[in-house]
């Protein structure tokens, strides 16, 4: 099952990802940790990347670009992969195309994670994440069990640098700019789910359960 997972900012697409690759074993890619972990092991991309990511703006094409190349090369993706944060323009979503082409690979859906602005503003404000693992925490949703400290590798918890007011206003405005050409274009494909995103973390688990468990029954007939 090869899956992309969309939605603005803050929706929760790393935290359902993440669910969604353990039980069903496939290979998580998110374009927004690679460049943050890039970032922190102090690479020139992940430092160009960070000029753009600290002020909510997207990463230009061709940096993007080259490192989703680059990854799909080295992981086990013929497993089945979730694709989380990518694409994000138009352009992306073509080039991926040609990449999984190449590759004999297609996508199977498309979730796309629906909430209102406030919920998500309230979920990256209080967002921590480890700075050494990168694990996702909520400081009243999902507390680690000794606060400030990651329950997994015991790295600092550390909010993101684009976890600002002003860079989320420029994230959501940006999301808002592009995401319709790209759900239109796997609209066209009759790709998208939309998932309500609003319930808790295990409750918006569940829907996309239902949907997984439908996709694969249909896939079986
Ligand atoms: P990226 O890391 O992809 O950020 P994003 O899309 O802005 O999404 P977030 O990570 O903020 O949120 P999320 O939806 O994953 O929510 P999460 O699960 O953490 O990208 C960062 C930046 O990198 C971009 O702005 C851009 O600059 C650059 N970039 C990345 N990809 C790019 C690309 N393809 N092209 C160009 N540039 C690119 O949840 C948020 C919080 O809410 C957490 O604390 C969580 O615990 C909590 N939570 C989650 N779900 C729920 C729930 N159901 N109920 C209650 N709380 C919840």
């Amino acid at each position: 099952m090869n899956l992309l997972i969309m939605g603005p900012p803050g929706a929760g697409k790393g935290t359902q990802a993440i669910l969604i690759k353990n039980m069903y074993n496939l290979v998580h890619i998110s374009t927004g940790e690679m460049f943050r972990k890039a970032y922190m092991d102090k690479e020139p991309l992940g430092i160009l990347a960070h000029e753009y990511i600290k002020k909510g703006e997207l990463v230009p094409d061709d940096i993007t670009l080259s490192l989703v190349e680059e990854t799909l090369k080295k992981v086990p993706i013929k497993q089945g992969f979730i694709l989380d944060g990518f694409p994000r323009t138009l352009n992306q979503a073509v080039k991926l195309d040609e990449i999984l082409e190449r590759l004999s690979l297609k996508i199977d859906a498309v979730l796309n994670l629906v909430i209102s602005y406030e919920s998500l503003v309230e979920r990256i404000i209080g967002r921590r994440i480890c700075k050494n693992c990168q694990a996702v925490y909520h400081i009243t949703r999902m507390k680690p069990k000794v606060e400030g400290i990651c329950d997994l590798c015991g790295g600092e918890l550390i909010q993101r640098k684009d976890d600002t007011y002003e860079a989320i206003t420029r994230r959501y405005e940006i999301y808002n700019q592009t995401s319709k050409p790209i759900l239109d274009y796997y609209q066209k494909k009759n790709l998208v789910y939309n998932i309500n995103s609003e319930d808790n973390i295990e409750v918006s688990f569940i829907h996309v359960q239902k949907l997984l468990e439908g996709l694969n029954d249909n896939a079986k007939k």
